[in-house]
């Protein structure tokens, strides 16, 4: 019997209905001081679910990706809200459009995050944010398991094998430290750098102010 071609839409549509990768999300947009009133961008928004809880708190969020099935999978599940094609090496921004500007989960896997990082700063206003978040340091596939076993009573076994995978995908990619993520920013033009884990230590966000 041949098995089901893997289907990423389908398999990210998922993780995005999971409590704990909402969190995360959700959490990169508290860390970032996002609020009421302000325009967003999310960068490599996958289905939407970040886009579509910022609105609900007042927030104008604008969802990026390049993928376009992941896009019309959004517009299936928060059909009201902005979504646009396009890739996060040449974003289809004039500058200075964003308070915020956020990736999550982007950046740690793509060949030049430098120059995203670049293109986050330049859509971005003077004074606004940019944020990201990606593994940290600490994650590994045994780690992610390690936490998984953990936090059993809270996770669904998709979620439990989820963060394995993502470990693996990290595993194979970049896990930055505060120092490299440090380095990074400033490389960027951005100043007043701040990181924070979540998930046990497994996962990091990291923010920086343009000046
Ligand atoms: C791992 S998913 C993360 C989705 C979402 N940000 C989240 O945290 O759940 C990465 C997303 O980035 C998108 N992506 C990958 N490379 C991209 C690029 N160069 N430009 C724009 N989007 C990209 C993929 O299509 C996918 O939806």
């Amino acid at each position: 019997m041949s098995e089901e071609p893997f289907d990423f839409v389908r398999y990210f549509t998922r993780v995005h209905k999971t409590p704990f990768w909402h969190q995360m999300q959700a959490g990169m947009a508290s860390f970032a001081g996002v609020k009421a009133g302000m325009k967003v961008l999310d960068v490599g928004c996958g289905p939407g679910r970040l886009v579509n809880h910022l609105w609900g708190g007042n927030v104008t969020a604008v969802g990026l990706d390049g993928n376009f099935r992941m896009l019309e999978r959004a517009r299936i599940e928060f059909g009201k809200r902005p979504f646009l094609v396009g890739s996060a090496e040449h974003l289809p921004f004039s500058a200075n459009q964003f308070d915020a500007t956020l990736a999550g989960n982007v950046l740690f896997f793509l060949p030049d995050p430098h120059r995203v990082l670049q293109e986050m700063v330049r859509v971005t206003r003077s004074g606004g944010v940019v944020t990201i978040w990606n593994p940290s340091e600490a994650m590994s596939q045994a780690a992610a398991a390690e936490y998984a076993a953990r936090h059993a009573d809270e996770m669904d076994s998709f979620s439990q094998k989820h963060i394995v995978n993502w470990a693996g995908i990290a595993e194979a990619n970049r896990r930055w430290d505060p120092d490299t993520l440090a380095e990074m920013f400033l490389q960027a033009g951005l100043v007043e750098f701040q990181s924070k884990t979540t998930l046990d230590g497994l996962a990091r966000y990291a923010r920086g102010r343009k000046p």
